[in-house]
C-alpha cells in the first residue's frame, strides 16, 4: 500500500468547501492507501501565533469534525504536527536547501502575502520568517513520512513542487534518502460562498459549516443569494446566477434539482419555496455528519485517544525517518 499524507490547519470548524473540495475525497482513498492525517497545528501558528488557544482548540474540533464525516481512525492515522519533533529537526536541516528569494516567488505564499496585509505589511515586508518558511515546515511534513502522494487542492501545487525540490537538491548532496512525492489532486471543484464569491470561506463570511444547526443553516439559507432580477414568485430567472441553486445541485436528489430549474426558468416558483426546500434537503444531506458528530461530542476523550493512537504510529516512523537523515548528512551521534 501506497502512503499518502496530507494536512489540515486547525484554525476553524470544516465548512462545505473543505467537504466538497477535499474531503469526500478522502473517503475514498482511506480504502485504497496507507493515510496520514496530518492537524497541522504548527503550520497554523504560522498566521495565528498571538492566539494559541483558537488553535489549540480546533486540533479537537477539525478532528471531531473530519470522524463525523466518516474517516475511519482503524485507516486513517490522525496526528498532532507539534507532537512530532522530528518535523521541526527536518525543517531546520531543509531550511539550507531553499532561497528566500524562492520561496517568496512561491505562488501560494504570494497569495497569502497579499491577503494578510494586516498581518505581514502591503508588500510582506513584515512577513515573519516563520509564516515565509512553512513550505520548508510543509516538506519536513511530507518527508517525514515518506508521503509519496499528497492528495490536494490545487492551491497547493506550489508547495508540493516546493517540496520536491527540497527533495532533490538533499539526495543530490547527501545521498539518495527522501522519497520524491506528487501531487495526487482531487477532482473536486472549488465551492462558492452564499455571496456568490468564488470561494467559501471563514474569513469572507460566506461559508456553511459542517456543525451549523438547523436554525443557522436556515439563517444563512433565507439570506443566500438569488438572482437579483428575479423579484417575484412568477417571474422567470437565471438558476445559474443563483447560489440556492447550486447548492440544491450540490445536496439534493438529481430529480429534484431538474425540478427546481425547470421550475425556475418558467416562473412557476418562489424563491423563498425553494430555500425552505433546500434548508430541508440540506439538513438531510447533515443528518449522519450530526448523528456521528453527537457521538464524539458527547465523549471528546475517544476523540483525544484517536489523535493519541495516531500519533503514537506517526512517531515511529518519524524516529526511523529521522535517524536515516542524520545518518546522511553526518549528523548520527549516539546519543
Ligand atoms: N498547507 C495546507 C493547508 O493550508 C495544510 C498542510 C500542512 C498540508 N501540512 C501539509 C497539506 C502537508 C498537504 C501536505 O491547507
Amino acid at each position: 500500500m501506497k502512503t499518502i499524507l496530507t494536512g489540515l490547519r486547525p484554525t476553524g470548524n470544516l465548512h462545505l468547501g473543505h467537504y466538497f473540495g477535499a474531503c469526500v475525497n478522502y473517503l475514498k482513498l482511506q480504502d485504497q492507501y496507507d493515510f496520514y492525517l496530518e492537524i497541522a497545528d504548527v503550520q497554523g501558528l504560522t498566521d495565528n501565533f498571538d492566539n494559541p488557544e483558537k488553535v489549540r482548540k480546533n486540533v479537537r474540533e477539525i478532528t471531531t469534525d473530519l470522524l463525523a464525516i466518516g474517516l475511519d481512525p482503524n485507516k486513517v492515522h490522525f496526528f498532532v504536527q507539534s507532537r512530532i519533533p522530528e518535523i521541526a529537526e527536518l525543517t531546520v536541516f531543509y531550511s539550507n536547501l531553499v532561497t528566500v528569494s524562492r520561496l517568496r516567488r512561491n505562488p501560494t505564499v504570494k497569495a497569502e502575502i497579499a491577503q494578510k496585509k494586516e498581518l505581514f505589511g502591503n508588500d510582506g515586508e513584515s512577513i515573519s520568517y516563520g509564516f515565509l518558511g512553512y513550505p520548508v515546515s510543509q516538506a519536513a511534513d511530507i518527508t517525514c513520512f515518506n508521503g509519496e502522494l499528497v492528495p490536494a487542492g490545487e492551491d497547493q501545487m506550489p508547495l508540493i513542487e516546493q517540496c520536491r525540490e527540497i527533495v532533490r537538491k538533499f539526495n543530490s548532496i547527501y545521498g539518495d534518502t527522501l522519497k520524491e512525492t506528487s501531487i495526487l489532486l482531487s477532482d473536486n471543484k472549488r465551492i462558492k460562498g452564499l455571496d456568490g464569491n468564488d470561494k467559501m470561506g471563514k474569513s469572507l463570511g460566506n461559508a456553511i459549516y459542517l456543525v451549523d444547526t438547523e436554525e443557522e443553516i436556515s439563517k444563512k439559507v433565507m439570506g443566500a443569494l438569488t438572482d437579483t432580477n428575479k423579484i417575484r414568485r412568477d417571474d422567470k430567472a437565471n438558476p445559474e446566477k443563483c447560489m440556492v441553486y447550486y447548492y440544491h445541485k450540490l445536496v439534493n436528489t438529481e430529480e429534484n434539482v431538474n425540478k427546481v430549474c425547470g421550475e425556475c426558468k418558467k416562473g412557476e416558483r418562489g424563491c423563498v419555496q425553494c430555500k425552505k426546500e433546500l434548508i430541508e434537503a440540506m439538513n438531510k444531506f447533515l443528518s449522519d455528519f450530526r448523528t456521528r458528530r453527537k457521538v464524539y461530542e458527547e465523549n471528546p476523550s475517544l476523540v483525544d485517544e484517536i489523535l493519541n493512537q495516531g500519533t503514537q504510529i506517526a512517531k515511529k516512523v518519524a524516529k526511523e525517518q529521522i535517524k536515516n537523515v542524520k545518518k546522511a548528512m553526518m549528523l548520527d551521534y549516539n546519543d
